[in-house]
């Protein structure tokens, strides 16, 4: 039996989620009144409570009070509002860390973690995971019954500021995994490639985490740490999670992830199977992509969530405190923003935090009540926000309909490009994928970021923009794709490095063969600022590179002549980096090739974006983003106004 999304209430009527992080240790009681009545206002029917709590709650070494919490959880109960309960093993108390200093993280530069801040845990060390798990099992014994009891919220966005430790914790875990993945130095040399430098290990004590290289150090061995620190996070929330099972077998629970631009840290699509529900938290950076990175960013949460829809467990009303200049929303802009998460799936929308906090770290980060309260312009929206939601009900559950271009995003192949030795740090995964994400949906098509692992069959037209590190599974998988009638479209520096980062002497992309019908034999990148005009007229930057033709035909040649796109009848090579109005030109020539229509029409420049969603008795509905004034049509409707709209197809 598959878990519920949520453990609502059993006498609640389907609804959307909506809410926030609810910090009331910081207020007092007459504040928690006047939060429950807002919150009642707002239309929030689940919060997040307890997460950086543990001082408060284990109050010294194995003395708690849960007093205050249940208090909290009742008020919560008696009007209605849900609890997303979190571990509270976020951010370890004083007496811990007075009594085992041993516990808290070394940096890359050698410097321990202080006390004063959060998060200052080694994802290793057994003396905090035994505190910790401490607290979890007194915490799910203490609220097993307590009815407000909806989620489990292991813990808080884990490795957000740990997750690259340098500790003797790490070192020894690290040697562990080696050991396990590889079973012997030998194997170890050749993935690492140590013949190379004079790198050869002789036992595993001489192995060091990659903290302090003289210059470039081994890649394979950085890319190696990187899966090492994610597995063992993810071992961190198994653990948790264990208890959790044990003792409240019938309750959900999640781990806030962090499926974003700015964060590198975890190879989450190996993680995603270890939760009952994901979620995810979002943030805005500033800037002319911001709009469609948060798409990305969405559509990926999707990919990672095998489709399923899941928790937008944080994303801000308006400003944060931790950029350098920490812009507002404009108006309408946080409903914008809620609604792009819930097109991709996201079936409770949540922000932190639900009250703006007088004192500390985030006093000046926006919440659903700011310091100036209903007189803020935040507030209205808030509100409008949960009548949306509340109207919304009949899409609860509502599955989104799988598009029918994908691009591939993944985790090996950004940490690989991400390495300091590599043909040019001009060449940004992220950056290139998301400019062929952005070309589709100004397109006005719909498309899916997915896995390396996720199944490619049922997808008309497959991206792969610069998918680096390709193992034999998944060359398998891309070359009977494209065989058995799928179009596959791949760029320069896909399918070069096996998973140990190695390359083949042999023309590019050896992992693929003469798949694409043409083969690269010299990569020649482009200066930084360097733009050329290719045959047809695009324009290209950052790459290029000389190819040989087989079997495929030259679609555009460079200035001298020489092949630039190539294409078979189920693939595309595509040698360069096209520039944005240049890839929507490409993007139509894909899609006519196999006869996909746009969702919607957009004009040149108008931002807007559409996700179908489907419900259990086979509705469809356009979840449409407007992020701009202008028309639109999605089937009969016509819309001009700029926001979230949902209309019945
Ligand atoms: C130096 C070193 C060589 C090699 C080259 C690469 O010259 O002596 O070992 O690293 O740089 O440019
Ligand atoms: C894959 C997994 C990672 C890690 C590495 C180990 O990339 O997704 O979690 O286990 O393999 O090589
Ligand atoms: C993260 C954390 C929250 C808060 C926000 C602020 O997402 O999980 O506790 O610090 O950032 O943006």
């Amino acid at each position: 039996m598959p878990l519920p999304f949520i453990h609502w209430p059993s006498d609640a009527a389907p609804r959307i989620g909506f809410g926030a992080d609810y910090n009331p240790e910081q207020w007092s009681r007459e504040v928690w009144a006047e939060d429950i009545q807002l919150m009642k206002e707002a239309g929030v029917n689940l919060v997040s409570v307890g997460i950086f709590s543990w001082g408060l709650i284990e109050v010294r070494d194995g003395e708690f009070d849960f007093s205050w919490l249940h208090e909290v959880l009742d008020l919560l109960h008696a009007h209605g509002i849900a609890v997303d309960l979190a571990t509270a093993t976020a951010s370890p108390p004083q007496w811990l860390i007075e009594k085992h200093p041993e516990i808290l993280p070394v940096d890359k530069r050698g410097l321990t973690a202080d006390n004063s801040s959060r998060q200052h845990w080694r994802p290793t060390s057994p003396v905090f995971r035994k505190y910790a798990l401490r607290l979890v099992e007194a915490m799910a014994t203490e609220f097993a019954e307590h009815p407000a009891l909806a989620l489990w919220h292991v813990n808080n966005e884990l490795g957000c500021h740990n997750t690259y430790d340098y500790s003797p914790d790490a070192l020894a875990h690290f040697r562990q995994w080696l050991n396990t993945k590889y079973g012997s130095l030998e194997k170890l040399n050749f993935a690492w490639g140590t013949h190379f430098w004079s790198q050869k290990y002789s036992s595993w004590e001489q192995i060091q985490l990659p903290q302090n290289p003289m210059t470039f150090g081994n890649p394979t061995q950085t890319i190696d740490f990187k899966r090492f620190c994610s597995d063992v996070l993810r071992d961190y929330l198994d653990t948790e999670m264990a208890v959790l099972k044990r003792i409240t077998p019938d309750i959900p629970v999640t781990t806030n992830f962090m499926v974003m631009w700015t964060y590198d840290g975890a190879d989450y699509a190996s993680w995603a199977d270890h939760v009952d529900v994901v979620s995810n938290d979002h943030y805005l950076h500033p800037g002319p992509q911001s709009w469609i990175e948060q798409s990305f960013s969405a559509s990926h949460t999707r990919g990672i969530a095998g489709g399923k829809n899941w928790i937008l467990m944080e994303h801000s009303t308006s400003q944060v405190s931790w950029q350098p200049v920490n812009y507002a929303k404009l108006p309408g802009q946080l409903e914008r923003d809620s609604g792009t998460h819930f097109a991709h799936g996201a079936d409770a929308i949540c922000f932190f935090q639900w009250r703006q906090s007088s004192a500390g770290a985030e006093k000046f980060h926006s919440a659903l009540v700011p310091h100036t309260g209903k007189q803020s312009q935040i507030w209205p929206e808030v509100v409008g926000l949960g009548e949306k939601l509340s109207s919304l009900s009949h899409l609860a559950g509502a599955t989104v309909e799988q598009a029918k271009i994908a691009i591939i995003f993944d985790q090996d192949s950004y940490w690989a490009l991400a390495n300091d030795s590599v043909p040019s740090q001009a060449v940004k995964y992220h950056e290139h994928a998301l400019g062929w994400y952005r070309a589709f949906v100004e397109r006005g098509h719909s498309v899916d970021v997915i896995t390396s692992q996720t199944p490619l069959e049922s997808y008309e037209v497959v991206v792969t923009p610069s998918l680096y590190m390709v193992n034999d599974e998944l060359a398998q998988r891309l070359t009977s794709y494209a065989e058995q009638g799928g179009l596959l479209v791949g760029t320069f520096l896909t399918g070069i490095a096996d998973e140990n980062d190695h390359i083949a002497p042999s023309v590019y992309p050896a992992r693929l063969g003469n798949l694409f019908g043409a083969q690269t034999t010299d990569w020649m990148p482009l200066a930084p600022e360097e733009t050329i005009i290719l045959e047809s007229g695009l324009t290209a930057h950052t790459w290029s590179e000389n190819i040989v033709v087989s079997t495929g035909k030259v679609i555009d040649t460079y200035p001298n002549g020489k092949p630039a796109l190539v294409e078979t009848e189920n693939t595309l090579y595509v040698s360069t980096i096209l520039d944005t109005a240049s890839l929507r030109q490409l993007v139509d020539r894909i899609a006519l090739k196999k006869s996909i229509a746009p969702a919607l029409t957009l004009a040149e420049g108008h931002r807007a974006e559409l996700r179908v969603k489907v419900t259990a008795d086979g509705s469809r509905y356009g979840v449409l983003i407007n992020h701009d004034e202008g028309p639109v049509s999605v089937g009969n409707h016509h819309i001009s106004e700029p926001g979230f709209h949902v209309v019945e197809l």
